[in-house]
């Protein structure tokens, strides 16, 4: 059984929840995947305030909303991060949350090692910055010894990306190649989190 963690950036309940939802369900329905979500939307999150408290004490000197997604990533092997794009890239809160991340790290040194990562972009427009939102992402990804995957080619690439039209839910639920950019994605975060687990040894 692959657990995985599914994150929303978005300060909505519009097109990029509706994603996430969507991913989480195929990976339960497909995949026997046991599943949490975490959303930002109407959390209080602080942004990393570069005081190394992490660094001295293992453990971050804000309390607030990251306390979830700490607990979620400690308990995931798999873990899928969904962002709208802002200006060309992540959302400013996609953003928060990975920096906040630092704190994790600190107080686990290898704790996200071969934990398996893909991402999901939507934009407002086809082409608005998608790939790199999705290239932010799996560079944490890189950066904290994950293994970062993308959907594969033809469709699904670096990721999945969607194009919402800026019509929120019903935008993302009507683009047919985004949603099947989402699935290949899913099943090659699977697939591969499969094949660590199987791989891991059994001491
Ligand atoms: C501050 C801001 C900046 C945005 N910048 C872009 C952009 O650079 N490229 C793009 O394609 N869409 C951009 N958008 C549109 C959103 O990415 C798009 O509507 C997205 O689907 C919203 O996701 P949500 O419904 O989950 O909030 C921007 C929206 C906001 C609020």
């Amino acid at each position: 059984m692959v657990t995985l963690f599914g994150i929303s950036g978005s300060p909505r309940r519009a097109a990029t929840e509706w994603i996430m939802q969507e991913a989480l369900r195929y990976a339960e329905s497909n995949w026997h995947a046991e599943t949490r979500y975490f959303s930002v939307r109407g959390k209080k999150i602080n942004f990393c305030i570069h005081c190394d408290h992490c660094i001295r004490k293992g453990s971050c000197t804000h309390e607030d909303a990251m306390q979830e997604v700490y607990e979620g990533f400690a308990w995931a092997d798999a873990v899928l991060i969904g962002t709208p794009v802002y200006q060309g890239s992540l959302s400013g809160q996609t953003k928060v949350v990975l920096d906040r991340l630092r704190a994790f790290a600190a107080g686990n040194p290898h704790g996200l090692r071969n934990k398996v990562g893909a991402a999901v972009a939507d934009g407002g427009d086809r082409i608005g910055g998608q790939e790199i939102a999705i290239r932010a992402i799996t560079d944490f990804y890189v950066i904290n010894e994950m293994i970062p995957v993308g959907g594969g080619a033809f469709g699904a690439n670096l990721g999945a990306t969607f194009w919402s039209r800026d019509k929120g839910a019903e935008g993302v639920a009507a683009d047919e190649d985004g949603l099947r950019s989402l699935h290949k994605t899913v099943n090659r975060l699977m697939m591969v989190c499969q094949l660590v687990k199987e791989g891991e040894p059994h001491v």
